[in-house]
């Protein structure tokens, strides 16, 4: 009886992790603590924990006196809508959440097991970094989770919250995972914090400039979306999980559907205008074509030039990527074509088929694009595109132009299906350039100008010429567009493709 005693009091004591104070402490910063928020995440009375009594071995500096169990991570499995998923959530009640050696080795455990087991890993992270009286043996810590990171890559999904303070080289393990999202004004990442950067550079700037929510959806693109609380954060994580398969051996889950595959959409007709440089909202197509209208949009405070999220047809998960019409006319540039290589390469190393919707002009032209080395970034996207062998169907709505046509999942990077509206215009480039490089001897003969772009237009602003090339697979009614996506994805589910063995690619990064 004893022994059933210490039992629980003993899981009693690592259920309040660093006491009450520090709970309250943590509460009135706006943040749930780790087990909150494993509580949330994870589908109720699921979570079955590992290591709960485990505690640091550190001697130095009177640490033999301090030894909470858990020792300042919470980690286990358990499920969301079912499906089995491993977590490790930080504990700042304990050591501010600090890596020590046996901290690092509980959240290896889990990574191992994942890995082994065909799972998502989801990290909550909150933690004032290495634990600073361990020195090295932390750092060591630290590189064992990331070399786990590293391996764990297009094996299983990885998901990072940031929900407190990551800063120095641990931003890293987050780094390397798939998805990043954080909370707004209660956390932040950064590689050197405020203070250092001030005594480097001068610039002063607070740790939410440097390195919040915000900072780090809009300009650096370190995070892939921000949320007003942890609440929120631990929903939309369980919602992207329900698009994801659990592995790279598994196709992604199918869901129940209660949409008309064959919807016919007749707005779709008039949804590109008239006037071929007016805009036009591209997130309406998705919205249009996806079951029930649901997006769930990946970046999307970021280069809003370009889409990425998943979306289901017929129940199953599919990657989109669309220019958007409405940013920058569509054209791809540096950041747009990071962040859809990047999702592109996501998709293809998870199974997940991928839907591209063309509207784009070209690369956007300027110093500032060529200097930073658009070329390489670029070459990013086409060679995301053309290493992918999922599904590819394609449709192109207007614009087409240049290598931008080819980068956007062309025939001639294998795509599958490749459709487009009546309204394409499949080109070199626009009319008027065109016009003005071909016939620049009638430059100064407005008419004769006029004359030779409505001839180009005539001959290009069309689908027809790539369709009787048989680039263009079929030229479809806007309003029949779901219909006919969802019907090339369902033939293509016993695709096979064949490459040539390589150790692997070697991405222009
Ligand atoms: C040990 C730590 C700790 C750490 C915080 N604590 N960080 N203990 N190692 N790294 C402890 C504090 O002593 C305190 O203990 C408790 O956690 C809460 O910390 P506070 O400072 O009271 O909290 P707050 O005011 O919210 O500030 C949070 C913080 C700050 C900004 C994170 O604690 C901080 O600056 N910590 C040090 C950060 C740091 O320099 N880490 C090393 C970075 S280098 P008590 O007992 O009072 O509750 C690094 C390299 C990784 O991480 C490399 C990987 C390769």
């Amino acid at each position: 009886m004893d022994v059933l005693q210490e039992l629980e009091t003993r899981r009693a004591a690592a259920r309040m992790g660093g006491g009450e104070k520090r709970i309250a402490a943590q509460h009135s910063k706006g943040k749930l603590t780790a087990r909150e928020r494993v509580e949330l995440l994870l589908d109720d009375d699921s979570f079955e924990e590992f290591d709960m009594f485990v505690a640091h071995r550190c001697t130095d500096f009177g640490m033999e006196k301090d030894r909470p169990a858990g020792d300042g991570v919470v980690t286990g499995w358990g499920t969301i809508n079912g499906r089995l998923v491993y977590v490790f959530s930080q504990d700042f009640t304990v050591m501010g959440g600090s890596v020590s050696e046996t901290h690092g080795q509980k959240i290896c455990k889990i990574m191992d097991m994942a890995v082994q087991n065909g799972a998502p890993i989801i990290g909550i992270n909150d933690s004032g970094g290495a634990r600073i009286q361990e020195g090295v043996a932390s750092l060591a810590a630290y590189g064992e989770v990331f070399q786990r990171n590293i391996t764990a890559s297009g094996v299983v999904p990885q998901i990072s919250l940031i929900m407190g303070p990551t800063a120095g080289g641990a931003v890293y393990s987050p780094a390397m995972t798939d998805f990043i999202f954080m909370v707004k004004d209660s956390s932040y990442m950064f590689v050197t914090g405020p203070d250092v950067v001030k005594t480097v550079t001068n610039e002063h700037v607070t740790a939410e400039e440097l390195g919040g929510a915000s900072t780090h959806t809009k300009k650096s693109s370190v995070a892939d979306a921000a949320f007003e609380n942890d609440v929120e954060a631990l929903a939309e994580v369980r919602r992207l999980i329900d698009f994801l398969p659990a592995n790279n051996r598994q196709k992604p889950p199918v869901r129940p559907f209660f949409d008309n595959v064959s919807r016919v959409e007749e707005s779709l007709d008039t949804l590109v205008p008239d006037n071929p440089n007016m805009p036009y909202d591209m997130k309406e197509l998705i919205m249009k074509l996806a079951d029930e209208g649901d997006f769930y949009e990946i970046q999307e405070e970021f280069a809003k030039n370009i889409l990425t999220g998943f979306i289901r047809l017929e129940g199953s998960t599919v990657g989109v990527v669309a220019n958007q019409p409405m940013v920058l006319a569509g054209c791809l540039d540096i950041d747009a074509s990071r962040k859809a290589a990047r999702f592109v390469r996501f998709c293809d190393a998870f199974e997940i088929p991928l839907l591209t919707l063309v509207d784009v002009p070209g690369f956007l032209p300027g110093t500032s694009q060529e200097y930073a080395g658009v070329i390489k970034h670029g070459a990013k996207l086409l060679f995301a595109y053309g290493e992918a062998t999922v599904p590819k169907v394609t449709v192109i709505t207007r614009k087409a132009y240049g290598g931008a046509y080819v980068v956007m999942a062309s025939k001639h990077l294998n795509g599958d299906f490749n459709y487009a509206w009546p309204t394409s215009e499949i080109a070199v480039m626009g009319a008027k350039g065109a016009t003005e490089i071909i016939h620049r001897g009638d430059l100064d003969d407005p008419e004769k100008i006029a004359q030779h772009t409505q001839d180009y237009e005539d001959r290009f602003a069309n689908p027809f010429v790539a369709a009787e090339k048989g680039v263009i697979d079929e030229v479809i009614m806007p309003q029949s567009t779901r219909k006919r996506v969802c019907r090339a994805f369902a033939s293509l589910r016993g695709k096979q493709v064949h490459t040539p063995w390589k150790k692997h690619d070697n991405i222009p990064l």
